[in-house]
């Protein structure tokens, strides 16, 4: 049984790293219409019903229904990721950092990023980035009106030009710390993620922070489950272990379970198959 998503998976493989959607003449207006029927269920509306927000419609909760038969643990980590994100954000703001870049941001209505961080720094900027049309075009109706939010439709794929696009040029100053937040999100990468985020290092000042969740299958049935669930709707799921994921972020830090950031050992648990780390710059 699987959920099929709109929008339809991006190409697997390597893209012209010099380009933005817009760059490939993709039109966010006319794709975001194609969308407009609702037929099919988006997958960052589905994990916006499992966290409890209002941005979705049936077709979602549907989705998210099914989803939940299929793998019954998927609302439990799509919670804990999310309190892994707001734990990471105080670390980051306890840091003094006051520049937070969310890739792969999802649809920021219930428990979003810019609401952690405006809770304990209002002055804070908070730049969003999505390579989902449905999905920004969603995000820059729930941030209107707060100008220190900015939205941006873009890939981590091609993190020299996230960084020049212009909401994020205008809003974050790269000579500073920034909080890098990659979430939820590496595992849809299939590429050698260990140097993209080598050359996302490269572009961020000293004292920046790397915030990274990552699938990791431990079970064998849950990675037959994950690898299932999500294949059609997002270009496969690429999990990775643990070793991978703390090389490739070349944290100082244990990479754990969420639920366990940031106290728990490089021993510990897998209670979720989903591990979060944070790395500094
Ligand atoms: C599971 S959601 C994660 C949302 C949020 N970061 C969180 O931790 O709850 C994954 C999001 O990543 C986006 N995404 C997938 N590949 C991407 C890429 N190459 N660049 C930017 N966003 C991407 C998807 O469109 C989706 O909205």
């Amino acid at each position: 049984m699987q959920v099929e998503y709109f929008p339809a998976p991006p190409p697997p493989g390597p893209r012209d790293p010099r380009s933005l959607p817009h760059d490939a003449g993709l039109e966010l207006d006319s794709i975001v219409s194609t969308a407009a029927d609702l037929e099919l269920p988006n997958f960052a509306r589905t994990v916006d019903v499992l966290l409890g927000g209002s941005a979705n419609f049936a077709v979602d909760r549907e989705a998210a229904a099914t989803l939940l038969r299929i793998d019954p643990l998927v609302e439990a980590r799509v919670r804990a990721n999310r309190a892994f994100v707001r734990r990471a954000v105080r670390y980051a703001h306890a840091q003094g950092i006051d520049q937070f870049l969310d890739l792969g941001c999802g649809i920021p209505s219930n428990q979003s990023v810019h609401g952690f961080v405006h809770a304990v720094n209002p002055a804070a900027r908070v730049a969003y980035v999505d390579l989902d049309p449905v999905v920004v075009a969603h995000a820059r109706e729930l941030v209107a009106g707060t100008p220190e939010v900015s939205v941006t439709w873009g890939d981590l794929r091609a993190p020299d030009c996230v960084l020049a696009a212009p909401e994020i040029d205008g809003s974050l100053d790269p000579t500073r710390p920034i909080a890098l937040l990659v979430c939820g999100v590496l595992h849809f990468v299939h590429d050698d993620v260990a140097a993209l985020l080598r050359r996302w290092r490269d572009l961020l000042a000293p004292g920046s922070l790397i915030a990274a969740t990552h699938a990791a299958p431990v079970h064998p049935r849950a990675a037959a489950v994950l690898d299932g669930t999500y294949s059609r709707g997002l270009a496969g799921l690429t999990t990775r272990s643990r070793r991978a994921i703390h090389e490739a972020l070349q944290v100082v830090g244990p990479v754990v379970d969420v639920v366990d950031w940031p106290r728990g050992g490089a021993g510990g648990r897998y209670a979720l198959d989903h591990l979060g780390a944070v790395g500094a710059v």
